[in-house]
């Protein structure tokens, strides 16, 4: 295992190009399950997550190989394996999407359970009871999902809660059923629409994708495509707050700005100076932000994603905000650990309170989720002194070398064996 060795202090200067975006590389692969032909995917982000997915569709008999450095081909006529196994599904809850892809092309399935995470519970009930709606006969034995069905036929699903994966599973899962689906209450983030966008490459009939409401009309069979990956509008969330918090100043390139207003929004509340360009964005810090109020939404609200970054920035802001987090049960692990760094937040509920402090002081702290690890790295790039970070694998799982790219900004940054 690494760790990350950070030297606080140095403002962060110049410019970082944003990767493909990760929730959307993971299920445009998991797409690939529903046609014999080939899809290429282009600026495919090389990190944990995709390392994983890419793992379990070889595991399931279909080819995917790396052509160059951000390039995937993935041919899934070879697929003979229709289980995905414990030991796959438990290191990323995301392999759930080869579930619907999986009984829409081949009507059967096995696929373990996720489990929760460090973040919360995570249950996949709206997925199962939304493919259960569009003809499955689904069964929970030994902590596996057994799933198989005829053929998918249309139906009108609402999601009692706005799930991502769970509006991709079904997506997916409908675009190969007999008649026409309607997703009511669907997820709205553009990973959905850029989904939408492969698989109608690939043939599908997907209308209002990216809104509430999303209509698919089943098709017969799907065609291989080629398609480029969105950039990931989290990570550009965090190198602006990078920026921000080093009182810095980023060119921030191939990021989409309309994909990331409410946290753009929110960081020139906080008096952070940024600046639309055509192929991106330019961030410049304040000497001190100001305390702002935030609460995390489904897209386009405050992305959940961007939540732990955010706090990072505000405990030395000035003055003293809430962060409340209303999408997940459990999302403030990094609490503890910035407490360790001179941090004040008090938590009640799913409502962080934070003070601003003059500054924060390196310290040894463990990362235990991805996005927590994001913000304990922030913490660090402001903070007096030496802090060392450990188990990045979380963060290596969603970002694409994070440290080279912080490093290339000026960061004295270090990775070394733990
Ligand atoms: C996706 O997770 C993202 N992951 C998460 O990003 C992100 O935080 C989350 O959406 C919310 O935006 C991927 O896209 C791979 P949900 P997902 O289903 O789909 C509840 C990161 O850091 N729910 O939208 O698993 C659930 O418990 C990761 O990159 C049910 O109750 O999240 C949560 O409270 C972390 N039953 C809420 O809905 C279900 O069947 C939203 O979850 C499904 C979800």
């Amino acid at each position: 295992m690494d760790k990350l060795v950070i030297h606080g202090g140095k403002p962060l200067q110049g410019e970082v190009r944003i990767s493909g975006a990760k929730n959307a590389a993971l299920p445009l692969l998991a797409a690939g399950l529903l046609s014999e032909g080939e899809i290429r995917l282009e600026n495919v982000p090389r990190l944990g997550d995709v390392r994983t997915i890419l793992k379990l569709l070889a595991h399931l008999g279909a080819e995917a190989r790396w052509e160059g450095t951000e390039e995937v081909s993935l041919c899934a006529k070879g697929v003979h394996c229709l289980e995905a196994p414990y030991e796959l599904v438990k290191t990323m809850r995301a392999s759930v999407l080869v579930l619907g892809p999986l009984l829409a092309r081949f009507r059967q399935a096995r696929v373990s359970l996720p489990g929760g995470c460090a973040i919360g519970p995570r249950p996949i009930n709206l997925h199962l009871a939304g493919l259960a709606k569009l003809g499955a006969e689904i069964s929970l034995e030994e902590g596996y999902v057994e799933a198989k069905v005829g053929r998918f036929k249309g139906a009108r699903i609402y999601f009692d809660t706005q799930s991502v994966t769970g509006t991709e599973n079904l997506m997916m899962a409908a675009a190969l059923a007999q008649g026409t689906t309607f997703l009511e209450n669907a997820a709205c983030e553009p990973e959905v629409a850029d989904l939408a966008d492969l698989l109608n490459k690939m043939g599908a009939r997907i209308e209002g994708a990216g809104t509430a409401t999303i209509t698919i009309e089943g098709v017969e069979a799907l065609r291989g495509a080629r398609h480029r990956i969105i950039p990931d509008r989290i990570e550009a969330g965090t190198f602006a707050v990078a920026a921000a918090i080093t009182r810095g100043e980023v060119q921030i390139r191939d990021c989409l700005p309309d994909h990331m207003e409410a946290v753009i929004l929110k960081l020139q509340e906080a008096g952070v100076e940024i600046h639309k360009e055509d192929a991106g964005v330019r961030v410049k810090g304040p000497d001190r932000a100001k305390a702002v109020d935030v609460r995390t939404q489904p897209y386009p609200g405050f992305a959940t994603d961007m939540q732990a970054q955010m706090m990072a920035l505000m405990t030395v802001a000035e003055g003293h905000c809430s962060i409340t987090e209303s999408v997940f049960e459990n999302r403030f692990m990094h609490v503890n650990e910035l407490l360790r760094m001179g941090a004040d937040i008090r938590v009640a509920g799913s409502t962080a309170f934070v003070r601003g402090v003059e500054r924060l002081s390196g310290a040894p702290v463990m990362a235990t989720d991805l996005r927590a690890s994001a913000s304990l790295v922030l913490a660090a790039l402001v903070a007096q002194g030496t802090s060392t970070v450990s188990r990045i694998y979380h963060l290596d799982r969603g970002y694409e070398a994070l440290d080279r790219k912080l490093a290339s900004l000026g960061a004295e940054i270090e990775r070394v064996p733990e």
